[in-house]
């Protein structure tokens, strides 16, 4: 089943058109990568996904439904969440509280709730559940009252990842989520996604250079240049694409 479908969608930065009529669709349960050279729109496409940049035409639904023009905090209520290429974490608050900020859109508290210490102590004891519970999962429960901006890159890489995870998504976006590893925190960080898809049964849309990250874990690969899609399909089908070949991969590096 389609949980998220791109049609003919085209963003443009002033007289740049970042992507170009892109259609593409996501099946539920899959590892779905894009891939493509700098510049190719990978990012762009996420941003329009969640909403943080409005597509110059086209749509974008998920489970059926057009959110192309909602607001990027009611997007996350349709279960997408993300990464960034940077890595996004609040430097003073604790690994926990990050977590935490992952979270703000499943309370659901409304005014006359905030009033009731019972149902505020229930949220919050649900809160601090599911943070151990994904903490646990990412190895991260010795770092839970760190400063997330004294841990290693990697464990920020994480963090990222589990505040991602707190708002219980049916779909997440990770923008090179291996970007910057060593050989080891990449196979780790493989282990992990494969885990999100086949444990968590969540639906993974993936932006990554790093060729065996996405020839490995991918279910169904995109191929971007100058913002249209160049090639699709298995991954082992594209990586013999002559297209991609030559736009992307480099003549010798799979041949
Ligand atoms: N906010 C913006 N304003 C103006 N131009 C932008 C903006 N965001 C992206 N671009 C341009 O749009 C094009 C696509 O950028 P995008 O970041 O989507 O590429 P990418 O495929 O993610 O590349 P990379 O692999 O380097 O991350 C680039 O030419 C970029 O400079
Ligand atoms: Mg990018």
């Amino acid at each position: 089943m389609a949980l998220l479908e791109i049609k003919g969608l085209t963003v443009k930065f002033g007289g740049l058109t970042a992507v170009d009529d892109l259609d593409m669709t996501v099946t539920e349960g899959t590892i779905h990568s894009i891939i493509g050279p700098n510049g190719a729109g990978k990012t762009t496409v996420f941003n329009a996904i969640t909403g943080i940049v409005k597509p110059h035409s086209g749509s974008i639904l998920l489970n059926g439904i057009d959110v192309t023009r909602l607001k990027p905090y009611r997007i996350i209520e349709f279960g997408v969440s993300r990464t960034f290429q940077s890595v996004v974490v609040f430097k003073y608050l604790t690994v926990l509280e990050n977590l935490y900020v992952g979270y703000h859109s499943v309370l659901k508290l409304n005014l006359l709730e905030e009033f009731l210490p019972k149902k505020r102590k229930i949220a919050t004891w649900e809160m601090y559940c599911k943070a151990l519970q994904i903490a646990d999962f990412l190895g991260l429960k010795s770092r839970l009252l760190s400063y997330a901006g004294s841990i290693p890159y990697m464990s920020q890489k994480l963090v990222e990842i589990g505040r991602a995870l707190m708002s219980d998504p049916k779909i997440i976006l990770l923008d090179e989520p291996a970007a910057g590893l060593t050989d080891t925190e990449t196979e780790q960080m493989k282990e992990i996604i494969r885990h999100i898809k086949e444990k968590m049964k969540i639906t993974v849309l993936l932006v990554e250079h790093d060729m065996r990250v996405v020839m490995s874990l991918s279910d169904m690969v995109s191929v971007m240049d100058f913002g249209k899609k160049i090639s699709e399909g298995r991954p082992e089908v594209v990586r013999n694409d002559k297209e991609v070949i030559k736009a992307y991969l480099g003549e010798n590096e799979y041949a």
